[in-house]
């Protein structure tokens, strides 16, 4: 059953939680609340970073996660805590004492599993990319609208310090008129990548190659801070794996603002894992290389402050993987569902990103430049 809109106001009134800070005020009161039920779907790779956030959050509790690999899901719940497990997801969503649920499937379930998920009145919070069609994601948002359940998608990087950093100097028009705006991912993977899991490498079940699956967060970035998209033109290759996707891929934009754009990406480099954001404008610039904030120039910082700035090591971890923003992303999930609010990246603002992805695609099997419609895809 669906944690109402009257059920969650009067949780929301009975525990005074409006305003976010007094959730964590006191221990006591914590201690009182009853929590509200979470599951995961998919116990992969990513399962972890949504196991570990939900369980350090008081609000929530893990109560079940699903896998089709049995293993998979026992050892899952077993690691993290979970009263449940099952193989069927379906039934992880008919149980009443769950409200919110991550979903962190392969790409072509993303849609299905959102939409089991909302007609049970449940909360959802995907894995990125939405969808892998403009189709599946509409079903999706659409569903969730009419089910009056909140629908939310991982950008866990717009919560990395410096993305935070670089979008508020952003706002603040630090860089004046924006000229050029530049992502690019370098990294390796090799066959038995595509291999051990059936669903990568095909654009049935994957949706797409290097620039979906390892290039989206900052393709997000990009979109994010440029602002929409007017035309690309697009390069795609499959160069050192066996599978249908693009292992490579080179796209030029224009910025519905006039500025220009390039984005690059390859998973056949022998490099790790590297991700590098360029943002330029008529008065700054700013590099993010592996998330953290390696340039940094702008008029008016006396030339010391300057150098420490440009030194600033934001963002703690140097990390190339999956990043630290999860727990942010979470959290915030759970206050939107618990104060009623509008999640920041719902589904119509993940479309965005992913309808980028698509053009991108179209123009390198069409040889053609492809317009996208005006709001960069906000049709
Ligand atoms: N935000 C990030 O930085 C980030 C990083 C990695 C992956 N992801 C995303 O997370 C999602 C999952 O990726 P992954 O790397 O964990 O993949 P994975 O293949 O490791 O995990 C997917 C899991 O789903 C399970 N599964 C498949 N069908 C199922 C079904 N019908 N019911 C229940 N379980 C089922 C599989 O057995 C597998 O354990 C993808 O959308 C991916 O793009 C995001």
């Amino acid at each position: 059953m669906i944690l109402s809109a009257c059920l969650l106001s009067k949780y929301l009134l009975k525990y005074r939680l409006k305003c976010p800070r007094k959730i964590t005020t006191s221990p006591a009161k914590e201690e009182r609340m009853p929590k509200l039920g979470y599951g995961i779907i998919g116990c992969g790779r990513i399962f972890p970073f949504h196991a570990r956030a939900v369980r350090k959050l008081p609000e929530v509790e893990l109560v079940a996660v699903s896998d089709i690999v049995e293993e998979r899901a026992r050892k899952g719940a077993q690691m993290f805590g979970a009263k449940a497990w099952y193989t069927d997801y379906r039934k992880l969503l008919d149980r009443k004492d769950i409200h919110l649920v991550s979903i962190c499937l392969p790409h072509h379930l993303h849609a299905k599993a959102s939409i089991d998920a909302a007609m049970r009145g449940k909360h959802v919070l995907c894995e990125k990319p939405i969808a892998i069609n403009e189709e599946e994601a509409r079903r999706m948002i659409d569903e969730c609208r009419r089910r009056k359940v909140k629908l939310a998608i991982i950008s866990q990087n717009r919560y990395n310090d410096a993305s935070q950093k670089l979008y508020k100097a952003f706002q603040e028009g630090r860089f004046g008129r924006l000229v050029l705006g530049c992502a690019d991912v370098k990294n390796h993977k090799d066959q038995s990548y595509y291999d051990r899991d059936e669903w990568r490498g095909r654009w049935a079940t994957e949706g797409g190659g290097s620039l979906t699956t390892q290039a989206y967060h900052i393709i997000d970035l990009l979109r994010w801070i440029m602002g929409p998209v007017r035309s690309v033109c697009a390069h795609m290759a499959t160069l050192t794996h066996d599978i249908e996707v693009e292992d490579t891929a080179t796209a030029t934009l224009e910025f519905e603002n006039g500025a220009l754009g390039e984005i690059s990406s390859t998973n056949s480099s022998p490099i790790g894992f590297s991700t590098r954001l360029e943002i330029h404008g008529e008065n700054g610039s700013a590099i993010i290389q592996d998330n953290r904030i390696v340039y940094w120039d702008f008029p008016g910082i006396p030339e010391a402050e300057k150098v420490l700035e440009a030194h600033l090591q934001i963002g703690s971890i140097p990390n190339r993987g999956y990043g630290e923003s999860h727990p942010r992303q979470i959290k915030e999930f759970v206050r939107d569902v618990l104060e009623d609010r509008e999640p920041l990246i719902n589904g119509e603002e993940a479309l965005k990103t992913s309808r980028l992805i698509w053009a991108i695609y179209s123009s390198a099997k069409s040889g053609r430049k492809v317009y996208l419609t005006k709001g960069g895809g906000d049709a």
